[in-house]
């Protein structure tokens, strides 16, 4: 397939690259009226319009006036659940705050509750619907997590769904597994004993069944401690599985550094951070993830972008689509929302919604930006003026077309 009069071609970058540090981030580069060649689902080649091939044998498309960009990474969401939880939306608009829901059996445990009884079926179709939006809203490569299951088989059917919807769909998914999301109510006076059963019981068969990539634990006041942390990390390492972690969404207590110190492959949040877990992340290989509409949607602080990225680090934007905090998986938002209130440039987003992203989830070789030999995952926008319009004009996204692996994505919903 040749596409050809593109207005602007986004992200266009040689291989190699791993991820974008503080000031490489404010470099977006583009190759104007340009044209991109597709072969075998993998970027071919590309270059300007007075280089196209003039002998094209096959699909020729003609996007004159329109922009293409890579699909969006999303290395952090929670896809794989069960119902809603609009009632505690009300709540919370009515005074009660996301800690007091969550200490009253509500938040983590409410969704464990819907999903430990909804059939693997059940729960394969409402997850792959979410999916099938979020690869039409520009998504174009995913981690998902368990977490919402809390006992042995819950889990496992979680993780199950998350491996049967990576064998159906054309977009990578990188699936973790978060057992210690919360600490169930059978566990209530015994977290030591439910880690336990994590590591001695439930590790082996993830590993077994080669059903998890990463492993994840909400590190947070009242959820599980630096200790705990440390302990699932480590579990989860023997058996193969990087550490990607919740942490410093309510409280900083300590835990990027041991995500640091554990080679975390990121640590996700940041909504609060101090000086030391700036400086500890600075020339490593572990990237901070902020969730924007996280903080939107729970009215809490933005992670502070603007400090971090001064400082040299690298930042990577994702959504954490999940029925409590967050029921979104819309990456344009995110961009915008980065923008409008974490203060990051157009560029900077945009580098943290796809080559940054696909570095936390290990898919930087594949996906992520316009590269020869990179899986043809890219959108074409409507007609727009500059890619600046993508962010400003937030609420709305601009994608005319999104393809994975060169194949145009139509879903009927
Ligand atoms: O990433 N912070 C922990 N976990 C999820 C939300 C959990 C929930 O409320 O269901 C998150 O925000
Ligand atoms: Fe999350």
């Amino acid at each position: 397939m040749l596409i050809k009069n593109i207005k602007e071609l986004i992200q266009v970058r040689e291989a190699g690259i791993r991820f974008l540090s503080g000031s490489e981030m404010k470099t977006l580069p583009t190759i104007e009226d340009a044209y991109l060649v597709i072969k075998e689902g993998k970027i071919d080649s590309y270059g300007e319009m007075k280089d196209c091939p003039s002998d094209y044998d096959g699909e020729i498309i003609d996007a004159t006036g329109k922009m293409i960009l890579p699909t969006w990474c999303d290395s952090h969401t929670h896809i794989v659940y069960a119902g809603n939880r609009e009632g505690e939306f009300v709540d919370r608009i009515n005074g009660k705050t996301y800690k007091e829901i969550a200490d009253n059996g509500g938040g983590i445990l409410n969704s464990a509750k819907k999903l430990q009884t909804t059939s693997e079926e059940d729960l394969y179709e409402q997850s792959r619907k979410r999916l099938e939006e979020v690869i039409q809203m520009g998504t174009g490569a995913v981690e998902i997590k368990s977490g919402y299951g809390l006992t042995k088989d819950a889990e496992l059917k979680m993780l199950r769904v998350i491996k049967k919807l990576n064998a159906e769909y054309d977009i990578p998914i990188k699936a973790t597994f978060l057992g210690a999301h919360a600490v169930p109510k059978e566990y209530k006076d015994d977290k030591a004993g439910y880690l336990n059963m994590l590591i001695n019981d439930v590790l082996p068969d993830i590993a077994t069944q080669n059903l998890a990539d990463y492993i994840d634990i909400f590190c947070e006041t009242g959820y599980f401690t630096v200790e705990d942390t440390v302990l699932i990390m480590t579990a989860g390492k023997a058996y193969g599985l990087t550490p990607k972690i919740h942490v410093n969404q309510f409280t900083t207590i300590g835990g990027v550094k041991a995500g640091v110190q554990h080679d975390a492959l990121s640590v996700d949040h940041l909504e609060v951070m101090n000086q030391e877990d700036i400086d500890v992340l600075k020339g490593t290989d572990t990237m901070p993830v902020a969730l924007p509409s996280c903080s939107y949607f729970l009215s809490i602080p933005y992670t502070p972008a603007r400090e971090m990225i001064d400082s040299g680090l690298p930042l990577a934007l994702a959504t954490d689509y999940n029925p409590g905090s967050t029921p979104s998986g819309n990456m344009n938002f995110v961009v915008s929302t980065a923008c409008i209130k974490m203060k990051m440039t157009p560029e900077e987003a945009i580098n943290g919604a796809t080559i940054n992203g696909a570095y936390a989830m290990g898919l930087e070789e594949e996906v992520g930006s316009v590269t020869i030999g990179k899986r043809a995952n890219f959108m074409i926008t409507e007609a727009v003026n500059s890619y600046g319009f993508l962010p400003y004009s937030f609420g709305r996204d601009h994608i005319e077309a999104v393809y994975l692996d060169g194949k145009k994505q139509i879903f009927n919903f």
